[in-house]
């Protein structure tokens, strides 16, 4: 009898050391996922990093946002560090109007966002960004408040930058008037062009999406985003309503040749 109680003990011990090992593996790869990162310590590197941008208080009034608003002559034209308080995000993967998801933060943070001032934070490691993320989340109340939404499914079909699709989206870029903001090639000359302001009340200017990279990117599959998603805050809308996605890969299509990436 003592020796089974004994022989008992040995297999619960051993199986009790399996289930902590997989506990822990588990742990490790959910912190894989922004949520699980420690907001404590993104606050630390939000201090750090991010302070002279976006702000104490995360409303983008930091140090930078004081000289871009001096810059306001007319002179120079800037794009104001994001105010994290209203929660308001534009490079999602996400519908329009939803929270952006996680990948989305961390693909921002990681890689910047070009021509906007936004830096790259390559060099910072994988779990500070991650903490982060997760701390900026805390300055909005929308992340408590709302649930999140899926993330839009990309497949970019063969036949994106034929010689026919070019000629469908060009039509598609005429009558759904994007020229009326990015002008008729895409230089952000469009007759409105002038006169935009973003949702904090910063002028803001179409993309010239003729010359450089794109903010988000300038792959076809980040180019269907932006007409789908929508920039939100920005006044670029999104098209996820109003053209089906055959159309929107032509536009695609149209935008690539105005990028002067296709012939
Ligand atoms: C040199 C200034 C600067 C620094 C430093 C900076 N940012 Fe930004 N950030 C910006 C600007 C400018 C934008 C707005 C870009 C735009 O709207 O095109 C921005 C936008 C963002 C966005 C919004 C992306 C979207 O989809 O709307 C996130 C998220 C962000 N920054 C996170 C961070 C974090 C986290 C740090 C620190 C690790 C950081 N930034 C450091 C200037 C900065
Ligand atoms: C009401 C004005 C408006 C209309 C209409 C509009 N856009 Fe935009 N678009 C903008 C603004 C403003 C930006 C820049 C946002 C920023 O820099 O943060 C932009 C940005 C873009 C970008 C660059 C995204 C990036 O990653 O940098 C592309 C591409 C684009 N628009 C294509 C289009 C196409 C194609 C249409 C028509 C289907 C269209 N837009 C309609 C205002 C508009």
């Amino acid at each position: 009898m003592q020796q089974f109680s004994n022989k008992y003990k040995g297999i619960l011990l051993v199986l009790c050391f399996i289930i902590m090992s997989w506990a822990i593996v588990a742990l490790t790869l959910t912190n894989d996922n922004a949520y699980g990162a420690d907001a404590e310590q993104g606050k630390k590197v939000y201090a750090k990093y991010c302070v002279i941008c976006h702000g104490a208080k995360g409303d983008g009034k930091g140090l930078m946002d004081v000289i871009h608003r001096n810059e306001k002559s007319g002179l120079v034209w800037s794009i104001y560090p994001r105010d994290f308080t209203v929660g308001t995000y534009k490079f999602r993967t996400t519908a329009t109007g939803c929270l952006p998801d996680d990948s989305d933060l961390m693909r921002m943070i990681t890689e910047g966002i070009p021509r906007s001032g936004m830096p790259s934070h390559e060099d910072v490691s994988l779990e500070d960004r991650k903490s982060v993320a997760e701390y900026i989340k805390t300055l909005s109340p929308r992340w408590e408040e709302e649930d999140l939404c899926d993330v839009i499914e990309v497949k970019k079909p063969d036949w994106v930058a034929s010689a026919d699709s070019i000629m469908k989206g060009e039509k598609i870029y005429k009558d759904m008037k994007c020229w009326e903001c990015h002008g008729n090639e895409g230089k952000g000359d469009g007759t409105k062009a002038d006169d935009l302001k973003d949702d904090w009340g910063d002028k803001i200017l179409p993309f010239n999406f003729t010359t450089g990279t794109l903010k988000r990117g300038s792959s076809p599959e980040n180019v269907y985003l932006t007409f789908t998603t929508g920039l939100d805050g920005t006044g670029m809308p999104s098209y996820e309503d109003s053209l089906n996605e055959k159309d929107r890969w032509h536009l695609v299509s149209y935008t690539l040749k105005l990028m002067g990436k296709v012939k």
